[in-house]
């Protein structure tokens, strides 16, 4: 049972709201505990096809790491914080399954980064973003500075980072921060639920090799350990030698492996391209298209 996430399972989405409101769903220890024992669940719960993240109350997602626990901190348990945070955020980017950040209200430092390491944003009216640890004399540390430089590019990011400013609704979807707004107030749930029910329909293999596809383009999913390589050396999936890193199963419970650079996205999109083949989901999803049927997938 978890004490600062409330978490409800329907129609096969996980709804994870961040529970702390009388402190802006700040990111304490217990929350990122927390999160990453329900990233866990999202993994290897088969009832569980895609989740939203979203904050509970009228004002916040969440407005950062929780700053009381920032005091006295020396530098190798700032880094160690930091490996912390990242570790989680890989997790939800390298979930196998379609997470969405819900965004209500303030999205800040933390809360930025972690609706930057879910999948896809939607956010109400009342969303403001931001990472503006620089007002502490820090740096973004839960990946912001990669990830927010990934989606709206170099200038724009640094010009966020550096000034701290907060940036509307209207403006991160302009800039691609976010992928929608929904203007009806109370309706940003639904919506959200609404897109991940679309992708539910689909075949879990092909999601999962899609995501990690994708995060190969972005250089996302898995943290560059100095002299870590998945898959290293295995000339069938590591043709580019040493560095190149490799696929890993859509199915394992700790995410796919790192697996930076262009060259070894195309590749790992050859092999997974290859990999559909021997699904029972591509034979039904072709097969329902020929017979003009809707097709029914098991993730098999
Ligand atoms: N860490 C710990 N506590 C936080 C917090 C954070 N990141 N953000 C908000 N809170 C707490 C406040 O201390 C306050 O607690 P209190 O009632 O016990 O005093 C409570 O949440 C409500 O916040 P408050 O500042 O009163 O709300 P506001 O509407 O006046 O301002 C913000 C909202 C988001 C502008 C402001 O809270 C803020 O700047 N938060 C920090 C944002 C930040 O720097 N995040 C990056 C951290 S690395």
């Amino acid at each position: 049972m978890y004490t600062t996430l409330h978490t409800d399972l329907t129609d096969h989405i996980l709804t994870v709201t961040i529970n702390r409101p009388d402190k802006l769903n700040a990111l304490n220890k217990k929350v990122i505990a927390e999160l990453d024992e329900v990233v866990t669940e999202i993994y290897v719960n088969k009832e569980i096809k895609s989740a939203l993240i979203t904050g509970a109350g009228p004002k916040a997602f969440v407005a950062g790491a929780d700053i009381t626990e920032f005091q006295g901190l020396t530098k190798e348990e700032g880094m160690a914080l930091a490996k912390k945070g990242q570790d989680i955020f890989f997790r939800i980017a390298s979930s196998p399954k379609p997470i969405a950040a819900a965004v209500n209200g303030f999205a800040l430092g933390g809360g930025c980064e972690l609706a930057m390491a879910c999948h896809f944003r939607l956010c109400n009216l009342t969303a403001r973003f931001g990472q503006p640890e620089v007002n502490l004399g820090l740096i973004p540390g839960y990946g912001g500075t990669q990830r927010l430089t990934q989606l709206v590019g170099k200038g724009r990011a640094l010009e966020i980072m550096l000034t701290a400013r907060m940036v509307d609704a209207r403006e991160a979807h302009v800039i691609g921060l976010v992928n929608y707004i929904v203007e009806e107030p109370d309706e940003l749930l639904s919506k959200t639920r609404e897109l991940l029910s679309i992708i539910n329909e689909k075949a879990p293999i092909a999601i999962a090799h899609i995501i990690e596809c994708a995060n190969i383009a972005a250089g996302d999913g898995a943290p560059a350990e100095e002299g870590w390589t998945a898959n290293a050396g295995d000339p069938e999936i590591d043709p580019f030698g040493a560095g190149a890193g490799g696929p890993t199963g859509p199915d394992s419970a700790t995410g796919p492996a790192n697996t930076t650079g262009v060259r070894n996205g195309f590749l790992r999109e050859q092999i997974a391209f290859g990999e559909c083949f021997a699904t029972e989901d591509m034979k039904e999803g072709a097969a329902a298209f020929l017979a003009k049927r809707k097709p029914v997938f098991t993730g098999r």
